[in-house]
C-alpha cells in the first residue's frame, strides 16, 4: 500500500515508528504492508517511490527539524505537490487543525480524493468546516475517507456507535471530548484557581499552541459536527453548534456543583440541539471521569446507556487509530 505522510508532528512520526515496530506482523496478520513515498512539514518534503526508510526519517526530522534534509532531490515539494505528482493508494493527513479554513489540510484532502486516493485525516479541521461536502467528493469519486482518530485519539468512539451499535437508533449522547478543559476543570475540582490549572496544563503540553481551541471549546464542538454527521446522519458543520467554552467558570461555580454531589465538566451533547458548554455532572455519572481522561454516553432505543471511556489524545494512540483506518481500506480494497 502506497501512503502520502502529510504533517510530520507527534502523531505522525508516531505513525512511522508504528509502521517500523509492527511491519513484521501487520504484513503476516493482516497482509499489509504500508510502503511511505512522500512525506512533508511546513519546511518541505522527502520523497522515494520505492518507499523512503523510516528510522532514517525520523533521525533526519530529530536532527534538522524537517524532513527535507532526508535526501538531495525533490525535497522542496510541498503537500499538495506529493499528491499531484507521486501515485498512492493512500494519503494520510497529519497536518494542524485550524478552524478558520482548515489548511493545508483540506487542499490535500480534496486533492486526494479528486485524484482516486483514498483518504484517512486525524485532522478535524476540514471535518468540522465541510464534513458533507467532503462525504460527497469522497462518494462521488468511489474512494474510502476514514477519520477514527478525529474522535478520541485512539479510543474508538465512531467505531463503538457506527459498528457496535449498529441496527440501534442513537437518540441522543453526551460526551467529555477535550481532555485539556477536563484536566484544567479536574484540578480546580481539587482547588486550584482557574489561571494556575491552565499555567499547569500548559507546563505539561497539554494545551494546543492556540489555546483558545481548548479553552472555548472548539475542539470540543469540532468533534461534536463530526459524531453528528458520522453518528446521526446530520448535515452540519461547524457554524451549527451552540458553543461556549470553560473560561467563565469559576472556583465559586465548582464548589456550588460539588454541594450537589456534581462536577462541572464540558459538555458536548447532541440532543436535538448540538451543544457544547460546561454542565454539572453528579459524581456518581460514569461520564464524570477525571484528568485528561474523555469519556461519551451514547442512549439508544432498545440498549440503554453505554459509556466508553478512554484517552483523547497521544501520537501512539491516534497512530494506532490511523492503523485501524488503514487495515479497514486494505480489507475494502481487497474486496473489489
Ligand atoms: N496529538 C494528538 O494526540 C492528536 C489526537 C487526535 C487528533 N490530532 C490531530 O492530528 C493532527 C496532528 O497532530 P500533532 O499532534 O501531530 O500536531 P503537530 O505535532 O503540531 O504536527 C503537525 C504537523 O503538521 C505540519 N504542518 C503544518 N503546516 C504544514 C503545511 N503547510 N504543510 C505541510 N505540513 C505542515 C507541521 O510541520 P512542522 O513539523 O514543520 O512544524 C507538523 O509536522 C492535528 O490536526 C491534531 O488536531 C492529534
Amino acid at each position: 500500500m502506497r501512503v502520502i505522510l502529510c504533517g510530520f508532528g507527534v502523531v505522525g512520526q508516531s505513525l512511522v515508528k508504528l509502521f517500523n515496530s509492527r511491519s513484521e506482523d501487520l504484513y503476516a496478520q493482516y497482509g499489509l504492508k504500508p510502503r511511505v513515498v512522500g512525506v512533508c512539514d511546513s519546511k518541505g518534503s522527502a520523497v522515494d517511490t520505492s518507499g523512503l526508510e523510516l528510522e532514517k526519517l525520523v533521525e533526519v526530522k530529530k536532527k534538522f527539524g524537517t524532513v527535507k534534509n532526508y535526501g538531495k532531490t525533490k525535497n522542496n515539494m510541498s503537500g499538495i505537490d506529493m499528491i499531484r505528482n507521486l501515485d498512492a493508494d493512500v494519503v494520510i493527513e497529519t497536518t494542524a487543525s485550524n478552524y478558520k479554513d482548515a489548511e493545508p489540510g483540506m487542499s490535500h484532502i480534496i486533492t486526494a480524493m479528486k485524484r482516486r486516493m483514498h483518504v484517512v485525516s486525524v485532522n478535524k479541521g476540514p471535518l468540522a468546516l465541510a464534513f458533507p461536502s467532503l462525504m460527497e467528493l469522497a462518494t462521488y469519486n468511489q474512494v474510502i475517507f476514514k477519520f477514527s482518530g478525529t474522535v478520541g485519539g485512539g479510543t474508538p468512539i465512531l467505531d463503538y456507535a457506527k459498528n457496535s451499535l449498529r441496527g440501534e437508533r442513537i437518540t441522543s449522547f453526551a460526551g467529555i471530548l477535550n481532555g485539556t478543559t477536563n484536566y484544567i476543570l479536574s484540578n480546580m475540582t481539587n482547588g486550584l484557581s482557574f489561571d494556575s490549572a491552565l499555567k499547569d496544563a500548559k507546563n505539561r503540553g497539554y494545551v494546543e499552541a492556540d489555546e483558545s481551541l481548548d479553552l472555548d471549546g472548539l475542539d470540543a464542538a469540532a468533534k461534536l459536527v463530526i459524531l453528528a454527521n458520522w453518528i446521526m446522519g446530520m448535515k452540519v458543520t461547524l457554524p451549527d453548534i451552540d458553543c461556549k467554552g470553560i473560561r467563565n467558570v469559576t472556583v465559586n461555580d465548582i464548589r456550588n456543583a460539588s454541594k450537589n454531589n456534581c462536577a462541572i465538566k464540558l459538555i458536548a451533547s447532541c440532543n436535538r440541539e448540538l451543544v457544547v458548554k460546561p454542565k454539572e455532572v453528579s459524581v456518581d455519572d460514569p461520564l464524570c471521569v477525571n484528568g485528561t481522561l474523555n469519556a461519551i454516553a451514547f442512549t439508544s432505543e432498545h440498549s440503554g446507556t453505554q459509556t466508553i471511556i478512554g484517552k483523547g489524545a497521544g501520537g501512539m494512540e491516534t497512530a494506532s487509530s490511523i492503523l485501524r483506518d488503514l487495515l479497514d481500506i486494505r480489507q475494502e480494497i481487497a474486496k473489489i
